[in-house]
């Protein structure tokens, strides 16, 4: 019988579990569940008979896989799929695929949240500011930067775009007004709301250089992923401009230094919880289950990422 392991070190609401149980059994399948592990082999153990796997962050490394002796498809439940090793999947003809827009109201929620939270220091008492009225920039407007422009708008920002592999027109017919370049965003913007991939490209590509562009009280907002930052870059733009803030859903490796360092300017979620949303978890979650179904039944590979 087909076999559906639902590895979550982060485990999913009850209610995305209970949802993803009934597609499962449905269909005619099996659902073993593998939650708050820590040890990494546990994964690897609980995957050897294993014919599809669902994860949010857990890391699907080379090992994962060729331990999935059965193993046919991975799916990511989210967006960002840096922590499935693609390369080893496609060595192996597993399918691995994500579950694109379908958490994305919970992050662009929690972005402006942050902006808030940073605009009225950290909630301590103290004068702060307001976000109506500020220059917001959307650095990649994909399914989560969309909604961040949208409620951005809401609260009164005027908001600027940058996405190269978004069409001008596109963004342009949501009210966004799209900049030509990535020092064009920082320059302008008060706040900068990130929504890139982790990958190659990206990885420590927002620092020293862009940061210091930024406009007097200017705030990075990551709900991204931590890897995209040069850590070091950040620090030397924060030590020459007292004004600039940080405010990040998945902290950073130097998170004790920049909290001793620049006290009042930098926030950092203590776990990522960008997702962590009743809602989040059941879109994503339910979205898995019948991805695999499709899949499994049907060979549908609608949303594949190893193309
Ligand atoms: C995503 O890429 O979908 C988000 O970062 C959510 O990650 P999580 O499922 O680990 O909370």
């Amino acid at each position: 019988m087909t076999k559906v392991l639902v590895a979550t070190e982060k485990p999913f609401a009850k209610a995305a579990v209970d949802g993803i149980r009934k597609i499962v059994e449905d269909a005619g399948f099996t659902l073993a569940l593998l939650e708050k592990y820590t040890d990494p082999n546990d994964l690897v153990k609980a995957v050897a008979d294993a014919d599809a796997l669902i994860v949010r962050s857990d890391k699907v490394t080379k090992e994962v896989v060729e331990a999935g002796k059965n193993l046919k498809i991975v799916v990511r439940a989210g967006a960002g799929y840096d922590n499935l090793d693609l390369a080893a999947c496609t060595a192996k003809g597993v399918v691995a695929m994500n579950t694109p827009g379908q958490n994305s109201n919970a992050v662009a929620e929690l972005a402006i949240g942050m902006m808030i939270f940073m605009a009225r220091g950290l909630f301590q008492p103290g004068t702060g500011t307001e976000i109506a009225g500020k220059k917001l920039g959307i650095h990649a407007y994909g399914n989560v930067g969309k909604l961040v422009a949208k409620y951005g708008k809401g609260f009164g920002m005027e908001v600027y775009a940058f996405d190269p592999f978004v069409a001008k027109e596109a963004m342009e017919k949501d009210g966004v007004k799209v900049v030509g370049s990535i020092e064009e965003l920082y320059s302008t913007c008060h706040y900068v709301s990130l929504h890139i991939p982790a990958n190659d490209k990206t990885k420590k590509s927002i620092g020293y250089e862009l940061l210091s562009k930024m406009p007097k009280g200017g705030a990075l907002i990551n709900t991204a992923r931590k890897e995209v930052i040069d850590e070091a870059g950040l620090v030397k733009a924060f030590t020459e401009r007292a004004d600039l803030k940080y405010a990040t859903d998945i902290m950073a490796d130097n998170h004790a230094e920049l909290v001793e360092k620049f006290p009042g300017r930098v926030f950092s979620t203590p776990k990522k919880m960008g997702a962590e949303t009743a809602e989040a978890n059941i879109n994503a979650g339910l979205a898995s289950a019948r991805q695999i179904v499709g899949f499994i039944k049907n060979g549908d590979k609608t949303f594949q990422v190893n193309k």
